[in-house]
């Protein structure tokens, strides 16, 4: 019975570490780092801002641009409810509501890894540009020091965060900051259409967050290890929170776009038109700022990766 007894405490001690570790996650939130940033000092000239300009529209003005059309922040409507209620930022030039006192370094280390200047660690509510080339990061920094008139100072203020227990969780698990780059990120080379186009597919647009398996088992640093990739399937919710399932872009001929033509895939892709007659539905943005040598080489991109059969209904 003695050896009873003694289960009878471990237990009650594994209970009290289990409900210490609940509690210290609860009253924790999502975590802080030490933001180690690279001492950098962008020289954008017009063409790296025009550049910049055109891949926020791309990557960043779905989520951070308001109905006015500044870059003010607005809420999330889109997240899952399981992570919680959160709101964007506002990334206008603004000192103290905006974005106008961090460094180019501490910028260019927040949008690899997801560090922010005080250390406050953003889940993957916000995407992490890992494998953007060095050229297009500063692009884009180069943009947030704009004249542009949408980034002009905006005293918008938004919220905190309200994480549910699940978020805090995740980010104290399997949610981390990725790291930041050893060495510097070149520019990919164009004369390589399927290159360019994994380049474009997984670093600099990233349509494969979206259109594999789910985000959890995303991989960021090794896109291809990603479960289902491209394959579909992701349920992503519109701003209605109705469930949107991503499409299977592999070269599957029944469940893929195996029977597209490029030419097809490359109406869908700039201008939301699908084969079928039908628009492609939020979250699926139409890429209209994409070129067509852009389109085409995620096109012959998606032509190399291994067919994967799931129907998407
Ligand atoms: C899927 C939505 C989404 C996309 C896409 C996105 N962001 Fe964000 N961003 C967020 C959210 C949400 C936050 C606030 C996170 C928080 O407070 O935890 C944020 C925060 C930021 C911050 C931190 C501001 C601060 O106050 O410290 C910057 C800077 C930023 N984003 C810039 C960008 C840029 C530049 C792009 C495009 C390259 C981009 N974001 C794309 C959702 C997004
Ligand atoms: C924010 C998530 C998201 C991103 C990023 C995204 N997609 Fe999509 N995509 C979707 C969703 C959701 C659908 C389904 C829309 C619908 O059913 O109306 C879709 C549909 C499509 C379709 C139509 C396929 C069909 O069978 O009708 C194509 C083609 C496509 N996406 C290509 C791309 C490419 C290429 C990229 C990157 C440049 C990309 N998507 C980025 C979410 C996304």
């Amino acid at each position: 019975m003695k050896a009873l007894r003694y289960l009878g405490y471990a237990v009650s001690i594994l209970v009290l570490i289990a409900m210490a570790g609940a509690a210290f996650i609860h009253f924790d939130g999502i975590p802080s780092y030490t933001p180690h940033p690279p001492v950098l000092k962008v020289q954008g000239d017009s063409a790296m801002i025009a550049e910049g300009k055109r891949l926020a529209t791309m990557v960043c003005n779905n989520c951070h641009m308001a109905q006015n059309g500044k870059l003010e922040g607005k809420e999330m409507l889109d997240l899952p409810t399981m992570f919680g209620k959160v709101y964007t930022a506002n990334i206008t030039q603004h000192p103290q509501f905006g974005i106008s006192t961090y460094t180019d370094g501490e910028l260019a280390y927040f949008l690899r890894t997801g560090v922010k200047r005080d250390g406050q660690y953003v889940p993957p509510w916000m995407p992490k540009f890992v494998h953007l080339s060095d050229y297009d990061l500063n692009s884009i920094i180069a943009y947030l020091r704009s004249d542009a008139p949408e980034l002009q100072p905006s005293e918008a203020v938004h919220p905190k965060p309200q994480p549910t227990f699940l978020a805090k969780f995740l980010s104290h698990t399997a949610f981390k900051p990725l790291p930041f780059p050893t060495a510097p990120i070149p520019e990919p080379d164009k004369s390589n259409k399927v290159a360019f186009g994994k380049y474009l597919a997984t670093g600099k647009v990233e349509c494969f967050g979206c259109h594999s398996a789910s985000f959890e088992t995303m991989d960021l640093m090794e896109p291809e290890k990603t479960v289902g990739y491209f394959g579909g399937g992701n349920a992503m919710p519109n701003l209605e929170g109705e469930i949107i399932l991503t499409r299977n872009l592999t070269p599957d001929k029944e469940t893929g776009i195996g029977n597209w033509t490029e030419a097809q895939f490359m109406e869908t892709v700039r201008f939301g038109k699908r084969p079928n007659g039908q628009q492609t539905r939020y979250p699926m943005p139409p890429y209209a700022a994409m070129t067509e040598e852009e389109a085409s080489a995620i096109w012959a991109y998606l032509q190399t990766i291994p067919p994967i059969k799931n129907k998407i209904e």
